[in-house]
């Protein structure tokens, strides 16, 4: 923004107007602080005691201007709430349409992982102009993914998912930090985002393919532990829900409200399968706890995103048809 100001370099979509917030609270700040000061020096001299045997006037109060230095700060404090809220909410809806990388922090490292598969660690690459979505969990203890430059900052927290999104405006190389004490190497726990010219990042994509996608690697787990003996593409058996098109959708639950089925839901009804029983099936599937890493879980939730028609985010995940009917072909044939 301001570059004569020392803020850190602007170049997100929401920097600016978080900037300009941020201006705005120095400013009412600084015009109150000067106005004060000022009338008080000003009735310092000006009432002053004149002579030892002066008695001021009494003075019973004023309803009308209480009122006033009620009502008009309370305006004034309304404004930084509203525009505050207003980019809150802006900077932590999770984004649509948004190219999705999956993060995971551990003690001292930040590992990326992006849809198509490509890994970078304390590095990571961005096309210029797109939406990002970071889904975020640790190995270990809390961090926090801290980018100055697009003002972003969100807590990674163990057992859970967080994420924060950005648009970056201009290609660059824009440090992040972990803003959560961690241990002894908190402070070298940072790296990079690259941003990119849309084509120079396929370029860089391309350059670095070849590794599974987390969604086609979350099949292969989903196969090899064993999932889809009870949760087949049609519900085969009927054990366990179908899991097609589950999420982004409202989940009904037995004696309770429904659920939207997001990143969350998923890892808890992997984790702790009794937590939230879908209506009308038992407390039969046994939790995963302690049998897969935090990188697997996020690759089996990147499989079952894939599966839902509504978010068709994964070319090389090939999911299988939605409709019931033909059996599917990946998760169709139970293998154990
Ligand atoms: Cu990780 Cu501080």
């Amino acid at each position: 923004m301001q570059s004569w100001l020392p803020f850190p370099e602007s170049a997100s979509t929401l920097s600016g107007e978080v900037d300009a917030l941020y201006l705005y609270l120095c400013g009412v700040t600084l015009f109150f602080t000067l106005l004060i000061y000022g009338v008080l020096i000003y009735f310092v001299i000006r009432y002053r005691r004149r002579n030892p045997s002066e008695i001021p006037r009494p003075i019973e109060g004023s309803t009308k201007l209480e009122t006033l230095w009620s009502v008009i700060p309370l305006l004034i404090a309304m404004t930084f709430f509203v525009w505050g809220a207003k980019i809150y909410f802006a900077q932590y809806r999770p984004a649509n349409n948004a190219l999705e990388v999956y993060v995971v922090g551990k003690q001292w490292m930040w590992k990326f992982q992006h849809a198509t598969g490509q890994r970078e660690i304390n590095e990571l690459h961005v096309p210029v102009g797109q939406k990002v979505k970071l889904i975020m969990t640790t190995e270990d203890v809390i961090h926090d993914v801290f980018i100055p430059a697009f003002r972003i900052k969100v807590d990674v927290v163990p057992g859970k998912y967080t994420t924060e999104w950005f648009e970056a405006t201009k290609p660059g190389r824009y440090n992040f930090f972990c803003a959560e004490y961690c241990g002894m190497n908190h402070s070298g726990m940072r790296g990079y985002v690259e941003v990119m010219e849309p084509t120079e990042y396929e370029n860089w994509l391309s350059g670095n393919a070849g590794q599974a996608s987390p969604a086609a690697a979350g099949r292969e787990l989903y196969e090899s532990l064993g999932c889809v003996s009870c949760h087949g593409a049609n519900a085969e058996g009927g054990r366990g829900p179908a899991l097609i098109g589950v999420y982004g959708s409202k989940v009904v639950l037995s004696g309770g409200p429904g659920v939207v089925a997001d990143e969350g839901y998923v890892r808890e009804s992997i984790l702790n399968p009794q937590a939230k029983l879908v209506t009308g099936f038992g407390p039969i599937m046994p939790s995963f706890q302690g049998q897969i890493s935090e990188e697997q879980l996020l690759q089996v939730v990147a499989y079952i995103k894939s599966l839902s028609t509504a978010k068709p985010e994964n070319p090389t995940a090939k999911p299988p048809p939605p409709t019931a009917g033909a059996s599917a072909k990946p998760t169709a044939s139970p293998k154990k």
